[in-house]
């Protein structure tokens, strides 16, 4: 294949055989975040790489190896954003938005990251991602919690389940930091190359490796939950108790940390078995002091991102059929004067019946060719205009599924006999 038509690896198409259980769970977080009063937002699929490095942090992954960085022509280094957070904060800063306000948001759309693809990882994917400014919790902890527990029972999603930690606040965070070095450092014979890199920037994700080898050390490593500061504590149990009133199962894991550098206190992440090793479906947690380092109020907040295609994967494991949206009657004419009736009554039906979804049988071909693309199209009814109907000035109605039905009926008087016999 030349360039010119090779797609972009780890970037997809998604092709209208697809698009059915994407659009049924856009439909579903659109009903899901209006139930709980959030609006949604639209931030630019570009921003300042500097942007990107000041919120997620200079020691992640994402910004060390995986952002789509370039000059424009002014010059100016810009970034496809990898995540929405950093926009969403960068927005209710720049637009004045903050000032003791709270905001409850949401959005949707495509995110870059360099990454190695594999199943349920790309390059270009998708997130629903939600965030509420200037509340400092728990209690809208639990609310963004059961919001999400909502979605997968209301999608019949079972096997989700949720994980919970606390980061403490940078104090106690940077206390825990010291400890974890000074463990790590007592071991580092056994360090692999990736943790010896972290131990100078980032030593918390080392705990997230997924390497064989560092497993044991992993978990004789100090625990964040023992250094945690009094109020980070208290947020953490109160949280705890609250979902458990709520019905909402939860794993306290010790060892999430995030690869985002602003969390503090609350971090979450929904993980399935059902998908492999790219297991997260949804992640997300506090970042108290993100809006504030980059120059913003104090304004505290929390959010979590979605990943579309890993949730759609989920539904299509489930077997979840979407409404198909096949047409109600299919137009099929023949001839030039038949075709030419023939569309100007298919804005007619469109008129009268809003409801009913009406194709016409473009492409020409005799009847018999013309049934098979009718019957292909998933359509109920056939409306049959030939030159014998035109010269009547009738029309013939056949049903094409179940019982097999043929009526003739004025030209005039469709859009009245659809409706009163053939309606679904
Ligand atoms: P994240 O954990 O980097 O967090 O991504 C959130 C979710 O996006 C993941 O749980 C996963 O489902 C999906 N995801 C991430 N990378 C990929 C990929 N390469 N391919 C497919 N799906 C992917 C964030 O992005 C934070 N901004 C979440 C957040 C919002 N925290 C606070 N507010």
């Amino acid at each position: 294949m030349t360039s010119g038509v090779r797609p972009v690896r780890g970037m997809n198409d998604v092709l209208p055989a697809e698009i059915g259980l994407w659009q049924h769970l856009e439909g579903a977080l659109r009903e899901l975040v209006a139930l709980y009063g959030y609006q949604e937002i639209r931030v630019p699929i570009v921003e300042h790489t500097d942007l990107f490095k000041r919120s997620i942090g200079e020691f992640t992954d994402i910004v060390e190896k995986e952002m789509y960085t370039f000059a424009d022509q002014g010059g100016d280094s810009l970034t496809l954003r990898p995540e929405a957070t950093a926009g969403i904060a960068r927005a209710a800063i720049s637009n004045g938005m903050l000032r003791g306000q709270k905001h409850k948001l949401w959005c949707m759309g495509p995110m870059f990251r360099h990454e190695r693809p594999q199943k349920g990882r790309y390059r270009q994917f998708h997130q629903f991602d939600v965030e509420a400014l200037g509340f400092d919790g728990p209690d809208v902890d639990v609310e963004l919690i059961v919001m999400m527990a909502r979605l997968w029972r209301t999608l019949g999603l079972g096997r989700v389940s949720l994980q919970l930690n606390s980061l403490g606040t940078p104090q106690s965070r940077a206390l825990y930091r010291e400890r974890l070095v000074q463990y790590f450092r007592g071991h580092e014979a056994v360090l692999d190359e990736d943790s010896r890199r972290r131990l100078g920037g980032n030593p918390l994700r080392i705990l997230d490796s997924k390497n064989p080898d560092m497993q044991a050390l992993i978990a004789g490593a100090p625990l964040i939950v023992d250094h945690l500061d009094a109020g980070s504590l208290a947020h953490f149990e109160t949280l705890q108790a609250a979902l458990r009133a709520a019905g909402v199962g939860f794993t306290v894991n010790p060892r999430l940390v995030r690869g985002l550098d602003y969390y503090s206190r609350t971090v979450f992440e929904w993980i399935t078995d059902a998908l492999g090793s790219q297991d997260a479906v949804c992640s997300g947690g506090r970042y108290d002091g993100l809006i504030t380092q980059l120059g913003g109020e104090a304004t505290p907040a929390i959010g979590f991102a979605m990943g579309i295609e890993r949730v759609v994967e989920l539904l299509r494991l489930a077997q979840v059929v979407p409404v198909a949206h096949t047409p109600d009657a299919y137009i099929v004419a023949q001839g030039e004067r038949a075709t030419a009736a023939g569309l100007a009554l298919a804005e007619r039906l469109r008129d009268q019946l809003p409801r009913w979804r009406i194709a016409f049988g473009h492409g020409g071909g005799n009847f018999k060719a013309q049934f098979r693309r009718a019957d292909r199209s998933g359509a109920r009814l056939a409306l049959v205009l030939g030159e014998s109907e035109l010269e009547r000035g009738v029309i013939a109605i056949k049903n094409l599924r179940g019982e097999t039905r043929q009526i003739e009926c004025p030209m005039a008087e469709v859009g009245t006999r659809l409706e009163a016999e053939f309606k679904e």
